[in-house]
């Protein structure tokens, strides 16, 4: 039976996995920095089966919980609440974007997963949908078994956590390709492939933030089939850490 999906951070790609969550028949229960009083118009558009929170209380009520806040902020998530659960993290780092840097990212010594994990270390955390946006999500969802139907990558050192993200991720309609453990998350990280351009196509070189995000409103989605990401993940080679909007267009994203 489907469990509860706590989810702290009701942002872009927060309230896109909430909504493919209530699709799915999943309870809900979201959370932001402001307050549970702030979320009224987004539950009230999720439905019956969404609530409001603290992220406290999110982490506490969910079976499987996903963070996914800015990744500068990740020592804010409860981790005490969090202990014991499953956490997906949708964290990315993008120091060029949003000014936030830390050494051991940039020098490729961990994943920023690894440092997720690190800091919750009483849970386990699994990477996913930290590739996709919201129309990939509600747009590339098929039924078991399509012929079109797409695969995410997922990495994560638990093998039971990264099951549950995979029934998780079975249910928004989309099969899974597991790339390995944190360490390994690069594989399907910023300035890669897999990092959305494999969903949505080339991205023009030399655009802005937000006219790559104009660009990826508009692009028509790929259904990339299971092999194809497990392909594009063991033969991609490591590339610098942190998403910067300079890079699209060089040739490693092809
Ligand atoms: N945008 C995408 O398509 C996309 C896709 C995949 C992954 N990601 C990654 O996923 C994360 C979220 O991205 P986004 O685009 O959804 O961000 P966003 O739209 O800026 O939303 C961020 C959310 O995090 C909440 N938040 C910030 N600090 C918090 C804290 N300490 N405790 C609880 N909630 C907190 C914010 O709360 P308030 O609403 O109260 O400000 C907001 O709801 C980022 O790390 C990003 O790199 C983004």
């Amino acid at each position: 039976m489907a469990g509860t999906l706590g989810i702290i951070g009701s942002g872009t790609i927060g309230s896109a996995i909430a909504r493919s969550a209530v699709g799915a028949g999943r309870q809900v229960v979201i959370s932001n920095s402001r307050g549970p009083e702030t979320l009224g118009a987004l539950v009230a558009e999720l439905g019956p089966l969404a609530r409001a929170a603290t992220p406290a209380e999110a982490a506490e009520a969910g079976d499987l919980v996903v963070a996914t806040i800015p990744l500068a902020h990740y020592e804010q998530l409860p981790r005490e609440a969090l202990a014991g659960k499953t956490v997906i993290d949708t964290m990315n780092y993008a120091p060029a974007v949003t000014g936030w840097a830390r050494p051991e990212l940039d020098a490729g010594e961990l994943t920023s997963s690894e440092l997720v994990q690190r800091f919750l270390a009483g849970s386990q955390v699994v990477k996913a949908f930290h590739d996709v946006n919201g129309r990939v999500l509600a747009e590339l969802s098929r039924p078991a078994g399509a012929p079109d139907r797409t695969a995410l990558p997922v990495a994560g050192d638990d093998a039971a956590a990264k099951a549950r993200v995979a029934e998780l991720i079975g249910d928004f309609g989309f099969d899974t390709v597991d790339v390995g453990g944190l360490a390994e998350s690069w594989r399907a990280g910023p300035n890669t492939p897999l990092y959305f351009e494999v969903f949505v196509g080339a991205v023009p070189a030399g655009l802005s933030m937000p006219e790559i995000y104009a660009w990826l409103a508009a692009a028509p989605l790929i259904p990339v089939p299971a092999a194809e990401v497990a392909r594009l993940a063991a033969t991609t080679p490591r590339q610098p850490a942190g998403f910067d909007p300079a890079l699209i267009g060089r040739a490693f994203l092809r």
